[in-house]
């Protein structure tokens, strides 16, 4: 990082000025909806650099970044870092089934490897969770697989142990299989991945009948994935005031999904906070304050994970407590969060597993959330409250090339970047009533597989993120 004298100046001159210590009101008026709406509408130019996403690695995403480091750095307020990871990127590919010549409609699963497979179907036993439901009788051919009880990529690197050439998961019910995903990139204690798509309904039923009854049939699946690992960057600030071994640690992503730009979801988030600690240098703070904008949070929070994960025992123990803010400006949104002033209904919701606040949970770590809704329907009672329409998502764009700018609800972002500038300068100020993190759990203990989140939802009120099962 080259820093050039001008800066080092302004540096050393905002801290002078920063003399009162942050409160919550002033911190609130500061925010702004002309600042946020543009800081937003920069990142749907940055999403023209790129088919219209943002999503990570991509010149959207990376122009994004750029945004982001230069502001906080043009502040002198904190020292800001590029935190630089690589993951495979994925894409939606191509696959499909035939057996005996005859097509079936077939799902692409992400993380499936590309291939050519052609050989006899075999059934495999019970739901090909176990070992013991793959006979010898699956080497060399394609195993088939009924969906149920444990993730497709668990059944896929069970047939590929038993030396499946390429499988086919078939469904117990109509319709699409959920999820689209084998969840992890590979399971090497459990099997290489193999050539695999889900049959879409039940169109295959004639199918497996046949093959039950012993048929000799021949299937071909072919697979083209998508897939290539890419370099992309976290940003990190943390303020150059305050106690560093009492940090509180704000997040939110700033990659998108490939299908749009990303601006409830989490342009709301990130810009939210982006303006936050922009507004921040104007005071001075008790507790150091760490503002963290993840990368790839849409592939199974990577960019949290690698931060944490690349944290020393003794920095992880200074970080006091977790914020998160993805998609606060939901269009028709919720209030899943407390506001103990304002006359509104909310109604809170568990974590599940579907956003960077699910890395901190998993370390021990106190942690909080602002959350306006995504891909959930919004029920009566909750339209009664929320002045809102009954069975009509929170965002009906959730994940979707229409979250743009006209998605964006400016007064949720405003009221949620607000209330996420009193929690900022609360605990900025204080940490008082905020348990030490667990010393008891080693880190990251409770880890449970995170999973892509182009396929699944993130948490929705009261909903766990869809698993490929
Ligand atoms: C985005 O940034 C990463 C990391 O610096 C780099 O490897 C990649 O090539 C950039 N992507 C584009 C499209 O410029
Ligand atoms: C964190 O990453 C940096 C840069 O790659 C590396 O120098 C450092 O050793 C890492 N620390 C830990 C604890 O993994
Ligand atoms: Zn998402
Ligand atoms: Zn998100």
């Amino acid at each position: 990082m080259k820093i050039t004298s001008p800066i080092v100046f302004l540096s050393i001159a905002s801290l002078s000025w920063a003399q009162d210590l942050v409160d919550s009101p002033n911190l609130q008026n500061a925010i702004s909806s002309t600042r946020l709406l543009t800081h937003t509408r920069r990142l749907v130019e940055f999403s023209r650099l790129s088919n219209g996403n943002r999503v990570f690695g991509s010149a959207g995403h990376n122009a994004t970044v750029d945004y982001i480091k230069n502001a906080l750095d043009e502040t002198g307020y904190y020292d800001t870092q590029l935190q630089t990871f690589s993951y495979l990127f994925s894409a939606s590919g191509i696959a499909s089934f035939s057996a005996s010549g005859t097509p079936y409609a077939s799902v692409y699963l992400t993380y499936v490897p590309s291939g050519d497979v052609s050989a006899p179907l075999v059934i495999v036993n019970n739901l090909g969770c176990q070992t013991g439901g793959y006979t010898a009788a699956v080497a060399g051919n394609i195993a088939v697989i009924k969906r149920g009880t444990c993730e497709f990529g668990h059944k896929v690197a069970l047939a590929g142990a038993a030396g499946a050439v390429g499988a086919i998961i078939y469904n117990n019910e109509d319709g699409a299989v959920p999820g689209g995903t084998l969840g992890v990139i590979s399971r090497p204690d459990v099997g290489p991945y193999i050539p695999v798509t889900a049959l879409f309904g039940l169109d295959d039923s004639a199918l497996i009948g046949e093959l039950s009854a012993g048929q000799r049939i021949v299937g071909s699946i072919h697979v083209e994935a998508v897939i290539d690992e890419r370099y992309t960057n976290n940003v990190i600030a943390t303020t150059k005031l305050g106690d560093q071994n009492n940090v509180v640690v704000a997040g939110a992503h700033t990659d998108s999904v490939v299908a749009g730009p990303g601006i409830d979801e989490d342009g709301s988030g990130s810009m939210g906070l982006l303006e936050i600690a922009l507004q921040l240098p104007k005071w001075r703070v008790t507790n150091a304050v760490r503002f963290a904008f993840w990368s790839a949070e849409e592939f199974g929070l990577i960019g949290s994970d690698y931060d944490l994960a690349n944290l020393s025992e003794e920095e992880r123990s200074k970080v006091a407590l977790y914020l998160n803010f993805d998609m606060i400006a939901s269009p028709q949104h919720g209030i899943f969060q407390h506001y103990t002033k304002a006359e509104v209904k909310s109604m809170l919701v568990p974590f599940g597993s579907g956003s960077d606040y699910r890395t901190f949970l998993d370390a021990g770590i106190p942690t909080g959330a602002i959350f306006s809704g995504s891909g959930g329907i919004m029920t009566d009672e909750q339209a009664g409250w929320w002045n809102g329409l009954a069975g009509v998502a929170y965002d009906k764009c959730y994940h979707e090339a229409c979250d743009g700018v006209d998605n964006l609800n400016v007064d949720a972002s405003v009221l949620n970047t607000k209330a996420a500038a009193h929690a900022v300068a609360k605990y900025a100020r204080s940490l008082d009533g905020i348990p030490r993190p667990s010393t008891e759990l080693p880190a990251r203990s409770l880890k449970i597989p995170r999973q892509s989140h182009d396929e699944i939802s993130h948490q929705d009120c009261r909903h766990e993120p869809l698993l490929a099962i």
